[in-house]
């Protein structure tokens, strides 16, 4: 099982470049067989997630050709499977998207019920919802989600939660479904966005994407297209995280400002400095970090998937600081594992209260998921001796070429696979 064993205390300093939005891509590569022509998909990240949605289209029977690490040429003209079930699939939440691109184009579908991080319950009533308001009949069994309609008909959505999945699965099938149809209380998030762009770029017609109320017009059919994906909000976060808990200074490049306000705005509350460019961000952290309160929410609002990186942060800022989870309610789970390594820190229910503490120590920890993940990683690079993080094959599903790019930035971290690897590393970086 590899591991990255990490020797703390290195400020991390340098340019670090964002790649392809997670979140994004795995919505448009399902999307992508929705078309009968070819479509070119560029600024792809190469992770674990997306790689299995690959898999999982080309099972159905579309031509997958991976032509560079980061772009894809999809042909889906020839599909014959319209129910995946095969393990690669299981393990993603996103495997939902297939249902909706399937839904959308054949009018039948089935997949494995989604898997993904455990952070809570993950419901898709809103997207079960939404198939059945345009008029698709949706049944679970034995695991598996099967939607099916004789046609899809527009229709009036109003969605109970503000849900990015329930969003973009509704806008897949709706884009093909007769008619007009309107989503209200649609998420706003950047990948939402994207992934309308994209739709629209096949020939759909999505209006109102980033707002509140998302209007589609039905089409009969897309075409081919080529497509760049925007770059990962979550992933310049962290890194704009780990500048600041390290007390370093990064510039995370390739990024777009504007979906990084809310990280900026709280990084500047806790005393750092930030000084944005066209497509840049750069982060300088010169002092011991300033306590302040933070409360997840949807997009504009501060992300759930940078709540344990701040969490980490804030765990060495001076005073107390309280962090609100408002999204999914078993994310705070990592806290014992930060606790290991000298954090003091109070979970009741979805408040973590946190009493900033000197420095963080050394330990052997477990990512439990993917932020939480990262966010150890970040714990790991501020403190004080060596700590291992196992199961980092959580980071792994969403974050492309970690421990390098962190290297770049000065950090002390090897992926080892044995515990020989961590003596050799410890010998290199005594
Ligand atoms: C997506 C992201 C995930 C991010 C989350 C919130 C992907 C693959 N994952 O997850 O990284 O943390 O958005 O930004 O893009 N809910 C319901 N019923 C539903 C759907 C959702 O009650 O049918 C609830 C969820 O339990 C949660 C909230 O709505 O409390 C938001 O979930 P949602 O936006 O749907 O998250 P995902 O799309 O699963």
């Amino acid at each position: 099982m590899e591991k990255y064993v990490i020797k703390g205390g290195v400020p991390l300093v340098g340019e670090v470049e964002i790649g392809g939005a997670k979140n994004a891509a795995l919505a448009i590569l399902a999307a992508a067989i929705m078309s009968d022509e070819t479509v070119y998909i560029d600024n792809m990240p190469d992770e674990a997630d997306t790689n299995a949605m690959l898999q999982a289209i080309s099972s159905t029977g579309a031509f997958v050709d991976r032509t560079g690490r980061h772009s894809v040429k999809i042909n889906a003209s020839q599909i014959h499977d319209y129910t995946i079930e095969n393990d690669y699939i299981k393990k993603i939440r996103a495997s939902y998207y297939l249902l909706g691109a399937l839904l959308g184009k054949y009018k039948k579908a089935g997949v494995v019920l989604p898997g993904g991080c455990n952070i809570g319950l993950r419901p898709i009533d809103q997207h079960i919802k939404g198939f059945t308001a345009l008029g698709a009949s949706v049944n679970i069994e034995h695991g598996i989600i099967d939607a099916r309609a004789d046609k899809l008909v527009g229709s009036h959505i109003y969605l109970d939660v503000v849900s990015v999945g329930a969003t973009i699965n509704i806008m897949m099938a709706a884009a093909m479904a007769e008619g007009k149809t309107i989503i209200e209380n649609a998420a706003k998030e950047p990948h939402v966005v994207d992934f309308a762009n994209f739709l629209n770029s096949m020939g759909a017609n999505i209006k109102g994407a980033g707002t509140d109320v998302i209007r589609i017009k039905g089409v009969e059919k897309f075409h081919g297209t080529e497509y760049t994906i925007i770059p990962d909000q979550i992933e310049a976060g962290t890194f704009m995280l780990a500048a600041a808990a390290t007390k370093g200074d990064i510039t995370v490049k390739n990024v777009i400002p504007k979906h990084l306000e809310s990280i900026s705005a709280k990084l500047i509350e806790m005393g750092c400095q930030i000084q944005e460019s066209d497509d840049a961000v750069r982060v300088v952290a010169t002092r011991r970090l300033q306590n302040t309160h933070v409360k997840t929410l949807p997009y504009p609002g501060y992300p759930t998937d940078m709540q344990p990186q701040i969490t980490v942060a804030l765990g060495l800022a001076s005073g107390i600081s309280i962090v609100t989870e408002s999204i999914f309610e078993n994310r705070f789970k990592y806290v014992d594992e930060l606790t290991r390594m000298g954090a003091s820190i109070k979970v009741e229910g979805s408040t973590a209260i946190i009493e900033g503490v000197d420095k963080y120590t050394g330990a052997v920890v477990s990512a439990p998921d993917l932020r939480a993940g990262a966010a150890l990683v970040i714990a790991a690079l501020t403190a004080e001796g060596y700590s291992t993080i196992e199961d980092i094959k959580y980071i792994e599903r969403g974050y492309e070429d970690l421990d390098v790019k962190l290297r770049e930035l000065g950090a002390h971290i090897e992926k080892v696979d044995s515990d020989r690897d961590i003596q050799k590393f410890k010998l290199k970086n005594a």
